[in-house]
């Protein structure tokens, strides 16, 4: 499949709907927890108020590639999509990058206040491995630990964590090697979720991972490169967050090191590398090289 410069959105969004669909069947059963608190209130506000489902989507279609089956899949793809919301939630916290409004509505600590907030992220991150460690996840315990073992490495201190303590940090570590700074730190913060919801096919089937590991790499770094130029020069109310965050909060981004010109240049060749990588996976990997344009077209 060739790779498209006049990248069509909508059509993206189209072929997206049934999956998004799905997850938020799974997500919303998953939620319907009646509790005292306002906690498992807030939850089902982050989490069921939108968002694009990224990477619920690329689980499943991570998973169609192995011939999982779809109710394996659309669990893991719900687990994933609580551990973002967990992070988003605290991403947002006013110690953090104190933001107020996320996915078109304000953030939980304006909504509810600052412990809602974080216990609302503890909640979840707690869920995502509940879900994982289901029969209805997968059969076989040990690809359930596969699963949970391989995802505490990516959105911990190996991997998420690090990446948002560098993020925060950023300026620590202002020196003469930004660039080498910079993708190490996107690599954690935001590509670690991505290249396990990338993966969760192979690790299911008991497969390699080499190739999608390459494939989501590359999409990890555009996805944050992309989210970075987004901040500069997106539409507040297309993104449903504010804009000119990173600048004004002196962060160290992509745009920031290379500018906004070669930050896109350098966004458009790694989905081209991400895309070749899928060849081998002829016709079957086709939504994914559609949201690896995605990704780098998208407007919110
Ligand atoms: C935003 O992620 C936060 C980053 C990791 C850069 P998404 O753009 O996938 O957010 P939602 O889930 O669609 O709201
Ligand atoms: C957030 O990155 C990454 C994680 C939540 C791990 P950003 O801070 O750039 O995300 P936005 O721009 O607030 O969505
Ligand atoms: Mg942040
Ligand atoms: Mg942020
Ligand atoms: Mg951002």
């Amino acid at each position: 499949m060739e790779i498209n410069s006049s990248f069509n959105c909508n059509e993206f969004l189209n072929i997206l709907e049934p999956s998004v669909i799905k997850i938020n069947q799974s997500l919303e059963q998953t939620l319907s927890i009646q509790t005292n608190s306002e906690t498992s209130e807030a939850m089902r506000y982050a989490v069921l108020g939108g968002g694009k489902r990224i990477r619920g989507f690329l689980v499943l279609e991570s998973c169609k590639l192995f011939d999982i089956k779809e109710e394996y899949a659309v669990q893991a793809a719900s687990a994933i999509e609580c551990m973002h919301s967990y992070s988003l939630i605290h991403d947002d916290l006013p110690s953090m990058d104190n933001d107020d409004f996320r996915r078109g509505k304000p953030t939980i600590h304006k909504k509810w206040n600052e412990p809602t907030a974080i216990l609302a992220g503890d909640a979840l991150q707690s869920l995502c491995y509940q879900i994982l460690s289901h029969t209805k996840t997968h059969p076989d315990p040990l690809v359930r630990i596969n699963l949970i073992s391989s995802l505490s490495v990516a959105s911990g201190i190996f991997g998420m964590v690090e990446g948002q303590a560098l993020d925060i940090e950023g300026k620590i570590h202002f020196d003469n090697d930004n660039l080498n700074f910079i993708s190490n730190l996107q690599k954690l913060k935001t590509g670690a979720l991505i290249k396990w919801s990338s993966l969760v096919g192979p690790v299911m089937n008991n497969s390699e991972i080499e190739t999608l590991t390459k494939f989501s790499d590359c999409l990890g770094l555009a996805f944050q490169i992309k989210d970075d130029i987004l901040d500069l020069e997106g539409n507040e109310k297309e993104i449903g967050k504010k804009i000119q965050k990173d600048s004004q909060a002196g962060k160290i981004t992509f745009v920031s090191v290379l500018g906004l010109q070669k930050a896109k240049e350098k966004a458009k060749e790694l989905i081209d590398e991400a895309c070749s990588s899928l060849d081998i996976y002829g016709d079957k990997a086709n939504k994914l090289k559609l949201l690896a344009n995605f990704i780098i077209n998208r407007n919110f």
